[in-house]
């Protein structure tokens, strides 16, 4: 049975593309139950709902007034996923930390990408921070999602040499189009059980 993913954006969603075209050429045996967005004018969003995707804006803003506003939203978007058959939870491009609240409704179950060569250069602005620590090889990971960010054991890398001459822009360009193919590749294992967690290592049976 195809695997029930939920993917949450929160920008222009090249990555989310990658994941549709690879279920439509039938190398991902996969289904998108919905697409999800923090952001009410994320272009993902509409790109997904030219594709008669479900989509959903989870505004943050009513969240403010709880004790605790994250873990409250989170606890939305975990219902809202769940209400959706979602089994597996995509985060492409998704600009907000994920609360445990919401990683433990999907315990392994919770995957991301990170434009470097996990663990360098967690956090924002991987690529610019590659260039500036004057590395010569970078690339991208895909990681299961735990309580740390850009922490999680890695399932799969793919490295980007770097040139003398890259600016954030030529680099980063680079990278997104082997993050377009290891996407796809890393659910596809999630798809046929193939993950096995031991520790900090992932292995793919
Ligand atoms: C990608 O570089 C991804 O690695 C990072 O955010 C960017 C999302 O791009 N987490 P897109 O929205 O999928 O085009």
């Amino acid at each position: 049975m195809a695997l029930a993913l939920g993917v949450l954006i929160s920008g222009r969603g090249s990555n989310l593309l990658a994941i549709l075209e690879a279920i439509q050429e039938g190398s991902l045996d996969a289904i998108v139950k919905v697409v999800a967005s923090n952001k009410a004018n994320a272009v993902g969003l509409e790109r997904a709902k030219e594709r008669g995707i479900q989509t959903m804006f989870m505004d943050p803003k009513p969240f403010a007034q709880e004790s605790n506003p994250r873990e409250a939203y989170d606890l939305a978007v975990g219902n809202m996923l769940r209400e959706h058959g979602v089994e597996c939870v995509v985060l492409a491009g998704y600009m907000r930390i994920v609360t445990p609240v919401l990683i433990r409704m999907f315990p392994w179950k919770m995957l991301n990408i990170h434009p470097s060569l996990l663990p360098a250069f967690p956090g924002l602005d991987a690529q610019r921070q590659a260039l500036e620590w004057g590395v010569k090889v970078s690339g991208c990971s895909v990681h299961f999602v735990t309580e740390g960010v850009d922490e999680g054991p890695i399932i799969c890398q793919k490295a980007v040499a770097i040139k003398e001459e890259d600016t954030v822009e030529s680099l980063s360009a680079r990278i997104l189009e082997q993050e377009h193919q290891l996407y796809p590749q890393a659910l596809q294992f999630m798809a046929q059980g193939r993950l096995q967690v031991e520790g900090r290592t992932v292995r793919v049976l």
